[in-house]
């Protein structure tokens, strides 16, 4: 007997719980995976006017993982929802939309112009771009301003509002709580951790912005701890990210407390990662006579 994959997150039915990491995959991944085998996709951050971006280097490969300081460059809203979204809008995946603002107010009015839009399942807002400040800080780096963030998307939204929060800080728990009680359907855990490299023959740092987010497989035992403290303190579903390219990675967050999870800086590396991780789970089940995913949500809690 197969497994039952399925899950729900804030409302949103997904046939299994692999999904795409915003920022690390999209339509030209189609030729290597059918997208409507995925349990969601997230999209690439769009903001309200069109951004390039930081200038080059922007991207540096490290042990076990990459930097990236990409910096949100998208083509912003309009185009977004005139061009990006309907192609995608007939997939039979659900779509999660990833949005961001330099204010607070742009993230308001982000979300209320994505109102009239068609085939939006849930926004997932990112106030964790490492990349991305506002008064010199990161949005997700501060519960208070977080949870601001987070109450005017919610004000300005009837879709479910996913909180994608920044492992930059002390106590991820305390900025899960607060964006929880600012009206937070779910949380995606984590984003990139801030790093840097510096090149030795030029004595300088690699990227042209000194920092950029670190990620893939050498962030997971951080990107798992979040998750494991997130799920003991906060009553709210979660996404999990950070390093997972196996199944068995995926099943770790599984225990750890997330419902689903998603794929990143993996794609990159391997364009098939996202249905290998799915494959891996259900290997996985079978093997271990598990008939329904959610058995293993916080399974591993002690
Ligand atoms: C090249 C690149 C671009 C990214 N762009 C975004 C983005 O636009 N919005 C966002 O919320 N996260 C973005 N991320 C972060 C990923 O979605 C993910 O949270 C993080 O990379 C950890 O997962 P991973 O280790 O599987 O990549 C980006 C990551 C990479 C590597």
């Amino acid at each position: 007997m197969k497994a039952d994959l399925s899950v729900e997150i804030a409302g949103i039915r997904m046939k299994n719980p692999v999904m795409t990491a915003a920022g690390t995959f999209g339509t030209e991944y189609a030729p290597f995976v059918d997208l409507n085998r995925l349990g969601a996709l997230a999209l690439k951050t769009i903001t309200l006017e069109a951004r390039e971006g930081n200038p080059p280097p922007r991207v540096a490969e490290t042990p076990a993982g990459m930097l990236n300081a990409v910096g949100l460059q998208n083509p912003g809203v309009e185009r977004f929802v005139a061009e990006i979204l309907p192609p995608l809008v007939e997939l039979d995946t659900p779509l999660i939309v990833s949005i961001a603002g330099a204010t607070v107010d742009e993230y308001g009015r982000l979300a209320a112009r994505l109102e009239t839009a068609r085939g939006i399942a849930a926004l997932e807002v990112n106030i964790s771009c490492p990349n991305v400040r506002a008064g010199g800080i990161a949005f997700g780096t501060v519960p208070e301003m977080a949870a601001e963030v987070i109450r005017t998307v919610r004000a300005n939204t009837s879709r479910p509002v996913i909180a994608k929060l920044s492992p930059n800080v002390t106590d991820i728990a305390a900025v899960a709580l607060a964006v929880a009680k600012a009206g937070a359907d779910a949380l995606s855990l984590i984003n990139t951790v801030l790093g840097t490299a510096i090149d030795i023959r030029t004595r300088r740092p690699i990227l042209a912005s000194v920092f950029g987010g670190l990620s893939g497989p050498a962030v997971k035992p951080i990107a798992l701890r979040a998750v494991w403290q997130v799920y003991k303190a906060v009553r709210l579903p979660i996404i999990g990210m950070g390093g997972i390219t196996t199944g068995a990675d995926a099943v770790e967050f599984f225990l750890a407390g997330a419902t689903a999870v998603a794929v990143g800086t993996a794609n990159i590396v391997n364009p098939k990662a996202t249905v290998d991780v799915l494959q891996g789970i259900e290997e996985y089940l079978k093997r271990e006579g598990i008939p329904d995913i959610r058995q293993l949500i916080g399974a591993g809690h002690i």
